[in-house]
């Protein structure tokens, strides 16, 4: 399917125009640095996401794009500067925190069990919203019975959602790779997520693969709401999706605005062609 915002696509509702406006902001980033040793990932970059847009993170390969992902969902703890989500703010936390707190990911190389089913994996991103414990799992009574089921229900509409029915009881390590993001992107979604962040979801994809994948995105945003953040290398595929860009280039933020404001800004341009600075 083509995306085409200008034509009546998902991409041209009125959330697009919502959130680039005045929206409410969700996560800020305030003049986060990281290092390596001595290897600077990111230099005092700040910038916010805000409430139901999608934010694109692009630069080129080493930018700083993965390490912020990974700072924004505790990864990685800063030794400067402070992020800010849902008004709290702090300097670090733990991934199962962020992930409490309404932050789920993909990863660029997939990350998923190779040998489990679709239905597995994507169960798996669950776990956090199960609350009874192993034991009660375990003897299959009661309680536990009836959440595990409430949960198989959810699962199984993500799977719909995703059209993905046809390979659900396959192990995702026989997959194309293109389903195998798509499965990621199910696990992600599995979380309930407020803020899905997502690194290189369309990386080795074909045309079509990236269409569908464009299609589930908008539609991920558009009919439950989430806040997306987004690294992208098709600059076709950031200008069709996002309604905000950040770049970054050596770990520092050298542009921010709209896609078409990006485009045209000489620093990105340069930055692309790799222009020395
Ligand atoms: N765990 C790590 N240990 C050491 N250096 C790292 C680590 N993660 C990233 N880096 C370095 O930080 C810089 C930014 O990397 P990364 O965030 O992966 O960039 P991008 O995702 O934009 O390609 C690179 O120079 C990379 O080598
Ligand atoms: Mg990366």
């Amino acid at each position: 399917m083509r995306v085409d915002p200008q034509n009546g696509g998902p991409g041209s509702a009125p959330r697009k125009e919502a959130a680039r406006q005045n929206g409410e902001v969700l996560l800020a980033v305030d003049d986060v640095s990281l290092s390596f040793g001595g290897v600077k990932a990111i230099s005092h970059v700040s910038f916010d996401i805000r409430k139901g847009e999608i934010r694109a993170i692009i630069g080129p390969n080493g930018a700083g794009k993965t390490s912020m992902l990974n700072v924004i969902n505790g990864f990685y703890h800063p030794q400067e500067g402070t992020i800010t989500f849902k008004g709290a703010t702090r300097r670090k936390m733990r991934p199962h925190e962020a992930a409490s707190q309404g932050i789920a990911r993909t990863f660029q190389n997939v990350a998923l069990f190779k040998g489990m089913s679709t239905l597995d994996n994507i169960m798996s991103g669950r776990s956090l919203k199960m609350h009874r414990n192993f034991f009660w799992q375990l003897l299959w009574v009661g309680p536990a019975q009836r959440e595990e089921i409430a949960h198989r229900r959810r699962v199984e509409e993500i799977i719909d959602f995703l059209e993905i029915q046809h390979i659900r009881k396959t192990p995702v390590g026989k997959l194309p790779y293109g389903l195998q993001k798509r499965v990621e992107l199910g696990r992600a979604l599995a979380m309930e997520p407020e803020l899905l962040l997502l690194d290189e979801p369309m990386a080795g994809m074909n045309l079509e693969e990236k269409e569908d994948m464009s299609r589930f995105i908008l539609d991920v945003s558009d009919q439950f709401g989430t806040t997306i953040a987004l690294i992208e290398h098709d600059m076709g595929v950031v200008m069709d999706l996002s309604d905000r860009v950040v770049v970054l280039d050596y770990g520092s933020k050298i542009a921010d605005g709209t896609p078409e404001e990006v485009r045209g800004n000489q620093k990105v341009i340069d930055a692309y062609l790799g222009v020395a600075h």
